[in-house]
């Protein structure tokens, strides 16, 4: 165990200069909380402004092409987001792999493209609700997780986020038995595939609908290890509360 909690935020497509103050006011709060890991993942226009006005948090990207180079208008590849700054990356997010297309495949391509050019990677997993209200949910992200896990997953470059896709932006979570025992089955599910113990040093986020309303109890849950949080990232005044609840 001793896994150091991790709370990103994911600033989706919102940000602009005008909203560089709240990164720099999260890097303070981040900077007086050295015991959680946090970031931001910001838009790619703003990586290179963030990175300069970060303080103690990390910046990170929300996505990158699988290959290093080439003929691909409008992708930006894991060693440019890298250049400008970015030390993390999410892969998998449900709202890509939903929008575009992105296959378990593309999802371990681009984790290993991100390692590659020495980013650390998020990688997000979860059901929709036919697949909660179908009652396997548990089955089904596990899969997931085993299809999209990057050759090589290793606790010093990976994460691991499950986001109930129904849970994103709703303000809707699942209970706190559910997130405990999804989190314990795709703990175990890493173990049969990476081994027990790094398995048990792999951090699994929750996202979905995370505030500073519910963010102890789920990050109380012994397998839940930080969070990945969209609308409560954007300012200071949200996001604090959930890195304090960490
Ligand atoms: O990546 C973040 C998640 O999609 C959660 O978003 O906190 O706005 O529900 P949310």
């Amino acid at each position: 165990m001793g896994r150091r909690k991790l709370v990103a935020g994911n600033w989706k497509m919102n940000g602009m200069k005008s909203h560089l103050a709240e990164i720099e006011a999260i890097g303070r709060i981040a900077a007086e909380r050295p015991v959680v890991e946090v970031g931001i993942c910001v838009p790619a226009t703003l990586i290179m402004a963030a990175a300069e006005r970060k303080g103690g948090a990390f910046i990170g990207a929300q996505d990158c092409h699988m290959n290093a180079s080439g003929a691909h208008t409008g992708c930006l590849s894991a060693d440019m987001l890298a250049e400008a700054g970015a030390e993390y990356i999410i892969v998998g997010h449900s709202e890509r792999r939903e929008a575009q297309g992105e296959s378990d495949a593309d999802v371990a391509a681009k984790a290993l493209a991100a390692k590659a050019a020495g980013l650390k990677v998020i990688l997000c997993v979860g059901e929709s609700l036919d697949v909660r209200d179908a009652g396997n949910a548990e089955a089904v992200v596990c899969d997931q997780l085993l299809a999209s896990l990057p050759q090589g997953a290793a606790a010093d470059w990976l994460a691991i986020a499950y986001e109930p896709i129904w849970a994103i932006g709703t303000g809707r979570i699942p209970t706190m038995e559910a997130v405990a025992s999804m989190h314990a089955a795709l703990r175990a599910a890493l173990a049969s595939r990476i081994g027990a113990h790094e398995a048990d040093a792999m951090r699994i986020l929750y996202g979905g609908s995370m505030s500073g309303d519910n963010a102890a109890e789920l990050m109380a849950i012994p397998d839940v290890d930080g969070g990945l949080v969209g609308g409560a990232s954007l300012t200071a005044a949200k996001f604090g509360p959930v890195i304090a609840a960490a």
